[in-house]
C-alpha cells in the first residue's frame, strides 16, 4: 500500500533473531505458529545479537547467508520472530527481495483467519488496520526523505494521505460496528445475569482443541434452536448441564505465549467473555510434550486479562492420542484449579464425565427428591421450567414424587415452601412404600 512491497507467497524462511538482553519467543513455537497458518517453513535461519541493528535488524553477514537461503529454496517470505520498525521492515525487504512479515503479523494473519464470530473479525480487522496505519505514517517520512526532490514528494504525500484518509475512514466504521457488537454483547450478558445463566467460557493455547470440543458439546444441545439464543455470538450456544437450566458455553480465540500487546488489547473485549465467566474449561493437548509450559503461558494471558482468578477445569482433550492414558501435562487441582478432566473431544471420549464435572464445579447440589401436594401444579411447573427435573412419578395419594438436580437457590427456595417435603435422594427408602408425610418431616429441616 505504502511503498512497493516484493509479492508474497507461502514458502517461508523462518528468521530467528535470539537477543542477549531481551526476552525471545520461543523458536519452535514460531514455527508451529507459521505452520498453522498454513505456511511451509523450507529453513530456519537463526542470529545471535547483543543488540538489533536499527537499519535491518540483522548484520550484513546475515543478510547474505539469507538472501542465499531465499534463493536456493525459492523462498517467497521471511517471518521474524521479533517486532521491527517500520524502516527496518523496508530495508529488510528491499535488501533480501522478499517479502518481510513480523511476529506480529503473522499472529494477526492466523486470528483472521481463525476468528469466528462477527465480533472477532471486526476485532481483528481493526487490529490490522491500526497496524497499517503504523507502518504508514511512519513509512511516510522515511518516504519524504528518500525522494528528496519537492515534485515527486508532492507526488508521494499525495498518494499517501489517501492512503491515510482511506485508512481513517475505514477505522471510523469498524470502530463503529465493533461497538455496536459490544453493546449488544453487554446487553446479553447482563439478560443472562439476570436470569442467572452460568457462563462457561474454552480457554486453551492454540491448537489444544478448543473449537472441536466446543461443537461436540454443543451438538448435544437440545436447545440449540432456542430463538432466545439465535441473536447471540456464534460462538456463544447453549449446552445441557445436568440439573443446570441454562448454561451458556462461549468459544474464544486460541492463545499463544507472549501474545504482543497491541493484540492483548485488541482482543480484551472479546475476552471479556472469559472475565465474566462462572467457570473456564482450560483444554490442554494432552499428547503435547509442552503441555505444562502451555498451560503457565495460558495462564499468563488470563492473568494479563484480569482472568487469573476465575474458577477452572483443566481439560486434557486428545487422550486418544496417549500412549497407556498418562497425559505429558501434570496438573494439581489447587487454587483457581477446581478439577481435571481427560477426554477426547475427536472421538467424544469422556465427554459426560465433563459436563457431570461441569454441573458439580457450579455448584449443583446432588439430586433431591421432592413431594408435592396434588394442586401444587405452579410449583412443579417451576421445577420442570429451571431445569431439574430427572424423574417424576405418582404416588398412591396423588401426590407427586419428582427426583431433582437443582442448583443452590433453587434447592434453597424449596426449602423455604413449606407445603414441599425436600431431602438428599441419596439413600432414600423407596416413598410409596412409606407413609411419605412421616418420612419427609425430619427431613425439611436438613
Ligand atoms: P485454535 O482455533 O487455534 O485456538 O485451535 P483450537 O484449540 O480451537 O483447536 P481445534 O479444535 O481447531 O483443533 C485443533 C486440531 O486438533 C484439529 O486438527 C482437531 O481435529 C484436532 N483435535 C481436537 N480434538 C482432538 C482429539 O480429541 N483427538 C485428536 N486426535 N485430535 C483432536
Amino acid at each position: 500500500m505504502l511503498f512497493e512491497r516484493p509479492d508474497t507467497g507461502d514458502r517461508a524462511v523462518v528468521l530467528n533473531v535470539e537477543l542477549k538482553r531481551a526476552a525471545n519467543p520461543e523458536a519452535g513455537e514460531f514455527v508451529d505458529l507459521a505452520e498453522s497458518a498454513e505456511l511451509t517453513v523450507v529453513e530456519t535461519v537463526t542470529a545471535r545479537r547483543d543488540a538489533p541493528n536499527p537499519r535491518t535488524f540483522v548484520g550484513s553477514g546475515k543478510l547474505e547467508e539469507l538472501k542465499s537461503v531465499i534463493r536456493h529454496n525459492d523462498a517467497e517470505l521471511v517471518l521474524i520472530n521479533h517486532e521491527l520498525s517500520s524502516g527496518q521492515q523496508r530495508n529488510l525487504e528491499s535488501a533480501l527481495d522478499c517479502r518481510v512479515m513480523t511476529r506480529t503479523e503473522l499472529i494477526l494473519m492466523i486470528f483472521a483467519e481463525r476468528a469466528r464470530s462477527h465480533e472477532g473479525q471486526l476485532q481483528v480487522e481493526l487490529a490490522q488496520l491500526n497496524h497499517a496505519q503504523t507502518r504508514l505514517v511512519r513509512g511516510w517520512t522515511h518516504l519524504d526523505r528518500q525522494k528528496g526532490g519537492i515534485g515527486l514528494r508532492g507526488a508521494g504525500e499525495k498518494q499517501i494521505e489517501l492512503d491515510q484518509r482511506m485508512l481513517m475512514t475505514r477505522i471510523k466504521a469498524t470502530e463503529k460496528r465493533l461497538a455496536d457488537v459490544q453493546k449488544r454483547r453487554a446487553q446479553n450478558r447482563r439478560g443472562r445475569d439476570r436470569r442467572g445463566t452460568p457462563t462457561v467460557a474454552l480457554v486453551g493455547y492454540t491448537n489444544a482443541g478448543k473449537s472441536t470440543l466446543f461443537n461436540r458439546l454443543a451438538d448435544a444441545d437440545v436447545y440449540a434452536q432456542d430463538q432466545l439464543f439465535a441473536t447471540l455470538d456464534p460462538t456463544m450456544r447453549k449446552i445441557a448441564v445436568p440439573g443446570l437450566n441454562d448454561v451458556v458455553l462461549a468459544d474464544t480465540v486460541g492463545f499463544v505465549s507472549m501474545l504482543p500487546h497491541a493484540l492483548v488489547n485488541a482482543f480484551k473485549a472479546t475476552l471479556e467473555e472469559v472475565v465474566f465467566a462462572d467457570l473456564l474449561l482450560h483444554v490442554v493437548d494432552a499428547a503435547d510434550p509442552l503441555g505444562s509450559t502451555r498451560m503457565e503461558q495460558v495462564q499468563e494471558v488470563l492473568e494479563e486479562i484480569g482472568a487469573g482468578d476465575v474458577p477452572q477445569l483443566v481439560v486434557l482433550n486428545k487422550i486418544d492420542l496417549v500412549e497407556d492414558g498418562s497425559p505429558k501435562a501434570e496438573v494439581t487441582v489447587d487454587g483457581s484449579i477446581r478439577g481435571v478432566a481427560r477426554v477426547s473431544a475427536l472421538r467424544e471420549e469422556g465427554l459426560g464425565e465433563l459436563t457431570d464435572l461441569i454441573g458439580r464445579t457450579l455448584g449443583v447440589a446432588s439430586p433431591h427428591e421432592v413431594v408435592l401436594d396434588a394442586g401444587d401444579g405452579r410449583t412443579r411447573a417451576w421445577l420442570y421450567r429451571s431445569g431439574a427435573v430427572l424423574e417424576e412419578s405418582l404416588l398412591e395419594d396423588g401426590r407427586l414424587q419428582l427426583t431433582l438436580q437443582a442448583d443452590g437457590q433453587v434447592i434453597e427456595r424449596l426449602r423455604n415452601t413449606p407445603s414441599v417435603l425436600l431431602r438428599r435422594a441419596s439413600a432414600l427408602p423407596k416413598i410409596s412404600s412409606l407413609n411419605p408425610t412421616a418420612a419427609y418431616a425430619a427431613e425439611i429441616s436438613e
